[in-house]
């Protein structure tokens, strides 16, 4: 990484955690994400999911095809774990030569599009044991759904009640728990033995849960898991920028057309694949950590799944710039997260 006193060079990084749906909302958002990283780790909640990997690789293909011409980008595939996923097709991916990465668990009604998800982690031990001799990484949307637990707890209770035994149960499955935002799992992955990682987005090293009710409810930044009190955050960006290699970059960029987030019963997710590396500049300059940004991004990701560091580079400027307060997307926009709020950085593309 070199930092003159108005540019940032950084190894191309990869995002190991993004939404592209499809149809007509992946060739909208896409090319975004390709703009700025090499790889990305696309999650299968399409619906249906993507739960066989014949659906993955045709999934894989319509990705490749909504890119510009010229495009360098891989996406890494990964399969919906459901209670009957059979344990030949743990073999089937891994068979795909590096195209399926992992399989993602979705507890059954956790989030968008879970509904075929996990309903008891106990049904998936013959696919789950397959995937540890296969050593196939597991990605986990760790959140209780037991609607008796607070919202705001949901994170840390799954720790105790699934990801400890299932790791006790199968010790040297990869594990990757997503998109953390608490302090208890930063703690967690920080202490824990084995081969465990996490990702974190930039809507959780920047904002804490203040930012959905400051003066009026707002549902952009309204995302699962929700954002946690201030103590939480400082937690995700000490993990962050600590240069510990078990915390790396997932924005969880996730789309969802403004009429559908400014709605009764809004869904869950922030939009960040227009300008997540200048999000994420951004807060580990607000941490005084930009020093830590490229192993961040671009090294323990990569280290983490075993594959190659790309070779590339992307280049941010130092330049003020306001975030648009909308993007096209389909029947109506798509609202960036942070619309309208002042960047400090710009412009990482390759
Ligand atoms: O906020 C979220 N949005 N969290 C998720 O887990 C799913 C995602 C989506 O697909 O929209
Ligand atoms: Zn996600």
């Amino acid at each position: 990484m070199s930092t003159a006193p108005n540019t940032l060079t950084l190894t191309q990084p990869d995002d190991w955690h993004v939404h592209f749906r499809d149809g007509d909302a992946l060739k909208a958002v896409a090319p975004y994400t390709a703009r700025q990283f090499r790889r990305a780790v696309v999650m299968p909640n399409l619906k249906p999911p993507v739960t066989t990997v014949a659906s993955a690789l045709a999934y894989r293909e319509r990705i490749l095809a909504a890119l510009p011409a010229g495009a360098d980008f891989e996406p890494l595939m990964t399969l919906y774990l459901t209670d009957n996923l059979p344990p030949d097709e743990i073999d089937r991916a891994v068979d795909t030569g590096g195209k399926i990465i992992g399989l993602k668990l979705y507890p059954a009604g956790a989030t968008t599009n879970s509904d075929f998800g996990v309903s008891d982690i106990r049904k998936c031990h013959a696919t789950l044991e397959r995937m540890q001799r296969l050593d196939l990484p597991l990605l986990v949307h760790g959140e209780v759904t037991d609607k008796s637990v607070d919202v705001f707890d949901r994170e840390a209770v799954f720790i105790d009640e699934v990801m400890i035994p299932l790791r006790r149960d199968f010790p040297e499955l990869r594990v990757v728990f997503e998109h953390i935002t608490t302090k208890e799992a930063a703690h967690y992955v920080r202490d824990a033995e084995g081969r465990v990682a996490a990702t974190i987005t930039p809507q959780h090293l920047l904002y804490n849960r203040n930012a959905i009710f400051s003066g009026g409810l707002r549902p952009h930044y309204y995302c699962l898991p929700v954002l946690k009190r201030e103590p939480h955050r400082i937690a995700l960006v000490e993990a962050a920028t600590s240069g510990n290699p078990r915390f790396f970059l997932g924005t969880d960029t996730a789309p969802h057309a403004r009429h559908l987030k400014e709605h009764a019963s809004s869904c869950a997710g922030c939009f960040s694949g227009l300008h997540a590396m200048e999000l994420y500049a951004h807060a580990f300059e607000l941490a005084g950590a930009l020093d830590k940004l490229e192993a961040f991004a671009s090294f323990h990701g990569p280290d983490f799944y075993g594959r190659p560091r790309n070779s590339g580079s992307i280049t941010l400027k130092r330049e003020s710039w306001v975030i648009p307060d909308e993007v096209p997307f389909l029947e109506s926009p798509l609202v960036p997260l942070a619309a309208g709020e002042t960047l400090g950085w710009r412009g990482a593309h390759n």
